[in-house]
This record gives C-alpha cells, sequence and structure tokens, in this order.
C-alpha cells in the first residue's frame, strides 16, 4: 500500500452514483493498483466502505474495514461482489455515505448474509457475515448498481436530501 494514489470522492448529484458498474473480466496490475487506492482513499476519509462509481470507475470493485484497526489488515477487497443470500430478519441501523457527506439516516436492511467475491489473485472467496459487515458489504453493492443508501427512505425524504445537494452545488 505504498504509494497510493487519493482519489478525491464524488458526491451526489454526480450521475456516476446512479450507474451501474461493469463486471471485471481480467485482474491486472490495474485493478490491484486500483484496490489499493480505493483502500487508501477510504481510510484518508475514514469511511468504512467505498465502491468504486465513488471515484468515477464503473468497474465491479468494492472495498470494506469495518474493524477497530483499520491498518489493512482487516480490510477486504472485493472483486465482482454478489449477494448469495440474507437473513429474513432485519434491523434498522443509522447509515452514512461519503458521497452524500453530513447526511445519517436509518436504512433497515438483513442482519446477516453469505456473499461471493473475487479476491486480487482470482480466488472465489465466500463470507457469512453479519451486523455491521454485512449491511457494509450489502450498502456498497448497491452502489455497483447505482443504488444509494438513501433510495432505501422514502420518496419525499430522499428528493430532500437530492434538492439540497443540487442547491448546494449551484451555489459552490
Ligand atoms: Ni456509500
Amino acid at each position: 500500500m505504498c504509494y497510493s494514489l487519493l482519489y478525491p470522492v464524488i458526491y451526489i448529484p454526480d450521475s456516476i452514483l446512479t450507474q451501474t458498474a461493469s463486471p471485471v473480466t481480467h485482474i491486472d496490475d490495474t485493478i490491484i493498483a486500483l484496490l489499493d487506492d480505493m483502500l487508501a482513499t477510504m481510510y484518508a476519509e475514514s469511511g468504512i466502505g467505498l465502491a468504486a462509481n465513488q471515484i468515477a470507475v464503473l468497474k465491479r470493485l468494492i472495498v470494506v474495514d469495518v474493524s477497530q484497526t483499520r491498518d489493512g489488515s482487516g480490510a477486504y477487497q472485493m472483486i465482482n461482489p454478489e449477494i448469495i443470500s440474507l437473513s429474513e430478519e432485519t434491523e434498522p441501523y443509522s447509515e452514512g455515505c461519503l458521497s452524500i457527506p453530513g447526511v445519517n439516516r436509518e436504512v433497515t436492511r438483513p442482519i446477516a448474509g453469505v456473499f461471493r467475491y473475487q479476491s486480487i489473485d482470482g480466488e472465489i472467496q465466500e463470507i457469512e457475515a453479519d451486523g455491521l459487515l454485512a449491511r457494509c458489504i450489502q450498502h456498497e453493492i448497491d452502489h455497483l448498481n447505482g443504488i444509494l443508501f438513501i433510495d432505501h427512505l422514502s420518496r419525499l425524504k430522499r428528493q430532500m436530501i437530492w434538492k439540497s445537494f443540487i442547491k448546494k452545488e449551484k451555489t459552490a
């Protein structure tokens, strides 16, 4: 993780955040470097997850670290992540997003799930996660499908947040 690049994080209303990212068909040095840059960017922004859309790259790549250490040892770098199954049990939790700074809202999601992804060496991995890790992976996979956590809110609440960011952009 030396020489990692820090990317600027894209905010709403940028339309790249509502686009679907494409699967990664070939894992090469560029992809691995990008995942390291994403991890460095996420740490620099004090986030617990980051999807490639958020740095304007439409590839199915996410990074997640919900550990306390935040030194890379608890990090996941996932290529083509997918949801295999989700628990029926759900719970509400206050979420935020680096692309919607300053906004925290309660989102109800399944509390656990099984997720499949490719690691940087191309191996298929499957993990069973619950709690914050399961929530964070769901939030990041949503990003790859152009879905934001505010899309889980009522239309009125979502529109109020969008409008406030459009206004911010105009006055910036
Ligand atoms: Ni997010």
